[in-house]
């Protein structure tokens, strides 16, 4: 007996060790954590649990039958985040670079089917040279049972990724497919072809950085929606992040004990709006101060900064915050910002978040480059993402409500449940001043000025709209924390579901 103990506990270590001291050496020196070491960092002491730890390849090819690692490059297995069970796959960048060979495929499919059928999170840390060299299609179709996993996946478990070293060719496409990115600075990369290649077919120069590092990927791109400085703040990030979610699609988020008052006043808020429509101020000041201990965990801080989404708290209860934020481009709707939050929103509502949208919009922004670049199309994304949603919908207009970007912004008609506004709010066609353009042509300077002011008075404010029933009320910004806790406690039992149908056909 006690032989086979030692003989299990020998292949144990041997599983562990990786790829050997050497190469873990190599891989600190890169100022990159092993696997093992990042999962201990991700999940709460000793509840980690290794599936398929003694799992090797089976190629033959090139001697590779002589060139096994227990475990093949892929550590897998589930444990907790915040007691919440949770799934994980880390790639071991020690063992064949961390590459995806059959064997090491099929440990990742596994777990991600545990992961659906259980309804828990699945975490992916992607650290891989790619594709099995040795394996060829093998490696392939590892590939193609991943992406297949991710598809069936969305939209039951939250899905997410963090890269943390190598990612390129076609292991770029499962963390697309989830539902979010983490990159961590100056070690980690995604490109689906690389700087040698991109050299000989477009004779462009770029360093890996400049073309799928984590700044360009989470300011350029929006591949991403994260960035750490190491892998010790990504792992710290990404529990947060699971922190607002939902196990599955079935749950409601997990509430947290609330001890901020809700019934909490700040008097900054009554003068924070600036009167002067073209006054920039930033919306996440607005946000900061209203949710629960000021803790807005934003969603893409570094691209089209002039939305702005995250998550934050209400009363403890997990919201998805979609916010215009004037202080970027006066807030106007364009593509990037357009398809930033329609992809936040539609992840809201297939985890049952309640929705808070903060609206001060002046429209869809002109020019030629957005019309060839599909404005149309992507803006219309964002409003089938608020009309599709049946989860909680509470609007707050602080200022600008123009134009269509006015029915875009979860307005009452496209299905809000309540929508607030300020007494700054100004819900029109478009500014007075482009209005009177418009209307009144030839007026002497006087006359403009005239007709601006009357514009003013009759549509720039909130009341217009609150006789029609298209604002629930106005609001006094002091009381904004309150109002939308209220809002979201009346939401609390919302049952409503769109027509039965296969899935509808959002304009991609
Ligand atoms: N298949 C098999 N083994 C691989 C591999 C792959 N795709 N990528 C890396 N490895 C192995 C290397 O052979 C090396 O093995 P060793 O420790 O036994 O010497 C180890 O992983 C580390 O690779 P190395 O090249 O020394 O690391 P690096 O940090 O200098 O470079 C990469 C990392 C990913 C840039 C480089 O390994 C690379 O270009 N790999 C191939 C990428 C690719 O074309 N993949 C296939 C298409 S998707």
């Amino acid at each position: 007996l006690e032989d086979k103990i030692k003989k299990f506990e020998e292949l144990n270590t041997l599983a562990e060790a990786g790829g050997g001291q050497d190469r873990i050496a190599k891989h600190h020196a890169a100022g990159k954590k092993t696997a093992r070491e990042r999962i201990l960092d991700l999940l709460d002491p000793e509840t980690f649990v290794e599936v398929d730890k003694m799992v090797t390849h089976r190629s033959t090819d090139f001697g590779m039958e002589k060139n096994k690692f227990l475990g093949d490059g892929v550590v897998c297995g589930y444990g907790k985040i915040d007691s919440r069970l949770v799934y994980v796959f880390a790639q071991d960048f020690t063992v064949f670079g961390g590459s995806l060979s059959g064997a090491n495929a099929a440990k990742i499919v596994k777990i991600t089917k545990l992961a659906m059928k259980m309804g828990a999170p699945i975490i992916g840390l992607n650290d891989s040279g790619g594709a099995r060299i040795q394996e060829g299609v093998q490696s392939l179709a590892g590939y193609a049972d991943i992406f297949y996993q991710n598809v069936r996946g969305s939209g039951v478990i939250p899905q997410i990724s963090a890269i943390m070293g190598p990612c390129a060719g076609g292991a770029v496409y499962s963390p697309a497919l989830t539902d979010f990115i983490m990159m961590v600075k100056d070690t980690s990369y995604m490109f689906v072809t690389g700087p040698d290649v991109i050299k000989t077919v477009t004779h462009e120069e770029v360093t890996k950085e400049e073309l799928g590092g984590a700044i360009t990927h989470n300011a350029k791109s929006g591949v991403a929606h994260f960035t750490a400085d190491n892998d010790e703040q990504a792992m710290m990030m990404l529990r947060e992040l699971i922190g607002f979610l939902p196990s599955n699609n079935m749950e409601d988020p997990p509430i947290k004990p609330c001890t901020d008052n809700i019934h909490r006043e700040d008097e900054k808020l009554q003068s924070l709006v600036p009167v002067d429509p073209n006054k920039p101020y930033d919306i996440k000041d607005i946000i900061e101060t209203v949710v629960d201990d000021h803790n807005f965990f934003e969603v893409m801080p570094l691209y089209a900064q002039n939305i702005s989404i995250g998550f934050a708290r209400l009363s403890g209860k997990p919201v998805g915050i979609v916010a215009n934020n004037p202080a970027f481009m006066a807030g106007v709707l364009d593509i990037n910002s357009s398809v930033k939050a329609a992809r936040f929103v539609r992840f809201c509502d297939a985890f049952n978040i309640p929705l808070i949208t903060f609206v001060d919009v002046p429209g869809f922004l002109p020019g030629t480059a957005q019309e060839f670049g599909g404005i149309i199309k992507h803006g219309a994304k964002l409003l089938y993402a608020f009309a599709e949603a049946t989860v909680p919908k509470i609007t707050l207009i602080t200022r600008k409500a123009y134009g269509g970007a006015y029915d875009v912004m979860a307005s009452k008609h496209i299905g809000a449940d309540v929508n607030y506004s300020y007494p700054t709010g100004e819900i029109a066609v478009m500014g007075a001043e482009g209005a009177v353009n418009i209307m009144h042509k030839g007026l002497s300077e006087s006359e403009r000025v005239l007709a601006i002011d009357d514009y003013r008075d009759k549509f720039a404010n909130p009341y217009k709209a609150a006789e029609m029933g298209y604002i629930d009320e106005i609001i006094q910004p002091k009381q904004t924390r309150h109002k939308l806790v209220q809002a979201l406690d009346m939401c609390a039992n919302k049952s409503e579901q769109n027509p039965p149908k296969k899935h509808g056909n959002i304009p991609l």
